[in-house]
């Protein structure tokens, strides 16, 4: 098998087979099948909302690539009249730098440096976008979920229902079917900032946010929050995760917040972070299905936040390297991505998950291994 994985990963390196996921259960009877907000999905990996999900262009090279999911930059919620309670979330800024950023247990990972957060233009391009991305999502081609930041009050104050009922009911009716898929997102600028300053006042947003989203529309909603890391301690993290149960996916957890630059960072701080308060939460049958996200840039780091019970992966930065750095020797970001993520024969997901069953951690069900098996196996983490 690893001679076989070696030859299809030099021989994929000029362009991916168009079903790679199809090819892996043939070829190694690996069946990568997931899951993301109810979606089934070919295999896990798909993209986090952000500076990669605003344009058509994208979308259309995520799906020629073959994603499993892409996630919308996160619009900024305004109400008729188009005013925006988050509005200074909705900056302009085209520049992004992609760095190496040491961690503080000294390993090298990427980050991306940016000093943007949502959506930058008219709600009325959102729509078309989203209607676009519908169109991706019912032809079968790739899962597409819009995004949105909405208004979140201060503990004294009430909800402004009436820019929940603007905002989602514009993107249930450019969504046109039920059920409606959002991500709702708390961003790590939000983490950053004074309003997120009180323990209390986040756990209510987390608490009554999904209830004022159901309630904004009269369509069914499935609903994913991505919540962040909040500036407090990994406890706190565990309690975010309780107040968030009437979500049905919760995303975890957004990049980490450095005050001093004033910029949201990642690498492995985050996915230490990430994997630490995914490893010590309680394991609970009927609670929300879980989605990792977070300086996953192989198939081995996407199979330890799996084997903390997240049934996809979120992944930006890896879609954002320097060419150099995929070994793939052609085709879009995208493609050299899935390629290493899937293929590498020390890192990829094919060889992680043939190494669990070697393990024995790992077995066939139907002659088959099954990467949604990982999210539920034995030692995975410690059951509630
Ligand atoms: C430049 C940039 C912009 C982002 N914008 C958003 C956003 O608008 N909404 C959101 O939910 N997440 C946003 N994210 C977070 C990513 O979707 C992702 O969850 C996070 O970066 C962690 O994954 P990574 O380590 O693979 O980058 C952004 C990330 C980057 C790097």
């Amino acid at each position: 098998m690893p001679a076989r994985l070696l030859h299809d990963f030099e021989r994929f390196k000029r362009e991916l087979p168009r079903d790679a996921a199809g090819y892996i259960r043939e070829t190694y009877g690996v069946n990568l099948t997931a899951r993301y907000l109810g979606y089934p999905l070919p295999h896990p990996i798909g993209k986090g909302s952000g500076q990669l999900s605003l344009r058509l262009d994208q979308l259309e090279a995520d799906r020629a690539a073959g994603l499993a999911f892409v996630v919308l930059k996160t619009v900024i919620g305004e109400d008729a009249a188009g005013e925006r309670s988050m509005g200074a979330w909705a900056v302009h800024e085209s520049r992004m730098r992609v760095e190496q950023r040491p961690s503080r247990e000294g390993k090298t990972g990427w980050t991306v440096t940016w000093k943007g957060r949502g959506w930058d233009r008219s709600f009325e391009e959102y729509l078309a976008l989203v209607r676009t991305g519908r169109d991706i999502t019912r032809a079968g081609g790739m899962v597409v979920v819009p995004s949105a930041k909405l208004h979140l009050p201060r503990l004294d104050e009430g909800f402004r229902d009436r820019e929940y009922r603007h905002t989602i009911g514009g993107i249930a009716k450019a969504w046109g079917s039920a059920p409606l898929p959002i991500e709702k997102d708390f961003s790590p600028t939000l983490a950053g900032d004074s309003l997120a300053g009180e323990r209390a006042q986040i756990l209510r947003w987390l608490r009554e946010v999904p209830g004022r989203i159901r309630d904004a529309v009269d369509v069914p909603v499935r609903l994913a929050l991505k919540l962040m890391n909040a500036t407090f301690d990994d406890a706190f993290q565990l309690e975010m995760i309780e107040a968030a149960s009437a979500a049905d996916t919760l995303v975890c957890f957004n990049r980490l917040w450095d005050a001093d630059a004033a910029v949201a960072y990642g690498g492995y701080d985050l996915s230490d972070r990430n994997l630490r308060v995914l490893a010590s939460r309680p394991r609970r049958r009927d609670g929300p299905a879980y989605a990792g996200t977070g300086n996953i840039g192989s198939g081995r780091m996407l199979l330890e936040y799996a084997r903390l019970g997240c049934e996809a992966a979120q992944l930006h930065t890896f879609f954002q390297l320097p060419l150099g750095e995929y070994p793939a020797v052609a085709g879009s970001r995208t493609q050299r991505a899935l390629h290493a993520l899937l293929f590498d024969p020390a890192d990829g997901l094919v060889a992680g998950m043939l190494q669990l069953e070697t393990e024995g951690l790992l077995e066939r069900r139907g002659g088959e291994l099954h990467f949604l098996d990982v999210t539920t196996m034995r030692g995975a983490t410690n059951p509630a």
